[in-house]
């Protein structure tokens, strides 16, 4: 059994799965509500949650799992990227239980986690493939060989899709975060009806621009009453949608079409978007592309993603991590062209 726990951001996540990574128990304390009235997320107030839930949430999961602590064989935790504070509290927890019950530590990057949970419930078995992260944190196209070795083809030069949702969700005066309000309004709005652009959709290489885009949807409102705001705020939500989905799909598949590889896998937040999934089937079968898609329950912020990464980990026989491994909150994934 892999005890797994994520604390990188505002969400106390505790996964109990077996030696594949197949997740029996996978609980998330979320605290949006709280940070929803700071309109984003309040790193102080974050940690002092995680403190707050993280013993009763991983009571409840090992209860809920009929698992005691003795039947823990592994104990992984996000090492970074995210909040230091926040890092700190899952790591330190992680770590304490790691001393009580002797058993092997695994430190994951939470990019990792996110990068490899299409796979979760495909078998376990990670083949080669391009992978494309959309979270609020990052957006990155990734080239797998294997598990531990990452290719970094291309990452946004400003805003991550996440925050120019989120960030536009504000603008929209909607709630925090925006990601999925925006796609609950532009379920009925045209995404013909305004005509937004789709920065470096053309640039020839692997790397994305949102901020012009959250530029123009501003442009876009301050030239609307509040009226016009109020009546087409379907259309606008699904306009500014549909621009993203177009570069992240057009991408994916070029990076597809240049790296060779038959397999795409998308995953992170954003990755739960219906429109975004449905563009991303059609245009994989039209290119003869095999696409895996993060299971919705495990888009956002989980800790099954991370037991998953401790168990392919595992399997590959890669050694654990050192007790004194500190935290990163920078913390990369893999090599990159561009360094
Ligand atoms: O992966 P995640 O939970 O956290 C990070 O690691 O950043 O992603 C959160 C992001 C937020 O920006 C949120 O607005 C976005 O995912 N998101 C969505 C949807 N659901 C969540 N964006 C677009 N459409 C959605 N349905
Ligand atoms: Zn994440």
């Amino acid at each position: 059994m892999i005890l797994a726990i994520e604390t990188s951001c505002d969400e106390t996540a505790v996964a109990l799965s077996d030696a594949e990574g197949r997740p029996l128990v996978s609980k998330i304390a979320s605290q949006i509500a709280i940070h929803a009235r700071y309109g984003g997320v309040v790193p102080e107030v974050a940690s002092r949650n995680h403190s707050h839930d993280l013993r009763p949430l991983c009571e409840a999961a090992l209860a809920e799992a009929k698992v005691q602590p003795q039947d823990i064989a592994l104990i992984a935790a996000t090492s970074g990227p995210g909040l230091a504070s926040s890092l700190l509290v899952g790591n330190t927890f992680a770590k304490a239980m790691v001393v009580g019950l002797r058993v092997p530590f695994y430190a994951v990057n939470h990019l990792e986690g996110h990068l490899l949970s299409p796979f979760l419930n495909a078998g376990g078995t990670i083949e080669p493939h391009v992978g494309l992260v959309v979270s609020g944190g990052h957006t990155l196209l990734i080239e797998v060989r294997r598990v531990g070795e990452y290719h970094l083809l291309g990452s946004t030069k400003d805003d991550a899709a996440g925050e120019a949702f989120d960030k536009v969700g504000r603008l929209l005066a909607l709630p925090y975060p925006g990601g999925p309000h925006i796609a609950e309004q532009a379920e009925s709005g045209n995404s013909q009806a305004f005509s937004l652009p789709r920065s470096m959709i053309n640039s020839g290489d692997f790397d994305f621009s949102f901020s012009g885009l959250k530029t123009s949807a501003r442009y876009l409102l301050d030239a609307m009453s509040e009226e016009e705001r109020q009546s087409s705020l379907p259309d606008v939500c699904a306009s500014f949608q549909e621009a993203i989905v177009d570069v992240l799909v057009s991408k994916l598949i070029d990076a597809c079409r240049a790296t060779g590889h038959r397999l795409a896998a998308v995953s992170g937040g954003v990755s739960c978007n219906r429109r975004l999934r449905s563009q991303m089937a059609n245009a994989a079968k039209k290119a003869g592309i095999e696409l895996l898609l993060a299971d919705p329950d495990f888009t956002t912020d989980n800790a099954a993603m991370i037991a998953f990464v401790a168990a392919m980990r595992r399997k590959s026989e890669c050694p654990p991590s050192s007790l004194d491994s500190d935290i990163d909150p920078n913390l990369r994934l893999g090599s990159s062209s561009h360094s």
